[in-house]
């Protein structure tokens, strides 16, 4: 991130009428001219999601992926940092276009139990050293309606009954970003933890054993979940190993 910074946001812009996802259009560039990019697509065919899923990206999302320069002395925490500064960018966008979201832990923006915002960051490795961060952003803008997931997922139209420009939304959620990732960690992560509607709730940790119930106590500097069980026992958990659903009483 320290490399990012320091160089401000100077990518390349590059625009697909379609693409299969502008993550792995992100890698591929990186991978055969090592530039730094946005990638931006109006509909993707292969929209990937978080835990493998895919990502329903039909015209009128806003689907983008900044790829990031690190300077490989990044860990965990730092990278984490990225997804962090991205949800609290297009939150922000959000706002402005009269949307009130929460922050779900990780990444996931959501408006009355309802996802609007989904992110999926990716890092690219040389050896042990990370070498880029890929983070993939889609923002449901003009969607009419979400055919079989009503219960779900949301757009903007669907809310405010207004359009947008999707051009606009992505070029402020880039600048937004660009202002967090100046701001530093200290201050993106105390906005975090106050817009993170996980904190404070009964959840649901899913990891590859099965699942326990837990209550969300707090976000570690690291960008864990802190959780504690009903048995009394306190864990950390990893965006990357687990999901949690909220527990509605
Ligand atoms: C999730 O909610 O699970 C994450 C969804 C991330 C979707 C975006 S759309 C742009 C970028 N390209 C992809 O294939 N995925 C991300």
């Amino acid at each position: 991130m320290k490399a990012f910074a320091e160089n401000g946001l100077k990518a390349n812009l590059y625009y697909y009428d379609s693409t299969d996802s502008t993550n792995e259009r992100a890698k591929e560039i990186y991978e055969k001219d090592g530039v730094y990019s946005v990638v931006v697509a109006k509909t993707q065919m292969g929209g990937k999601g978080r835990n493998g899923r895919s990502f329903l990206s039909e015209e009128g999302g806003a689907y983008f992926s900044i790829l990031l320069k690190m300077d490989g002395t990044e860990g965990y925490a730092e990278l984490f940092e990225a997804v962090l500064f991205a949800g609290l960018a297009v939150q922000d966008v959000l706002d402005q276009c009269g949307i009130r979201s929460g922050i779900k832990w990780p990444n996931d923006l959501i408006v009355g139990g309802k996802k609007i915002c989904g992110i999926l960051a990716q890092a690219g490795y040389k050896g042990s050293k990370p070498e880029y961060m890929v983070l993939g952003i889609g923002i449901n803008v003009n969607q009419k309606s979400f055919i079989g997931l009503e219960d779900k997922a949301v757009s903007i139209k669907m809310l405010s009954g207004k359009e947008f420009d999707i051009g606009n939304i992505i070029a402020k959620s880039v600048k937004y970003f660009a202002k967090y990732v100046g701001g530093g960690r200290k201050k993106a992560f105390e906005q975090y933890r106050k817009r993170c509607i996980t904190l404070g709730k009964n959840v649901e940790v899913f990891t590859s054993d099965g699942s326990y119930f837990a209550f969300a106590e707090d976000i570690t500097e690291e960008g864990f979940l802190k959780v504690s069980r009903s048995d009394g026992e306190r864990l950390s958990v990893n965006c990357g190993d687990v999901s949690i659903r909220e527990i509605v009483n």
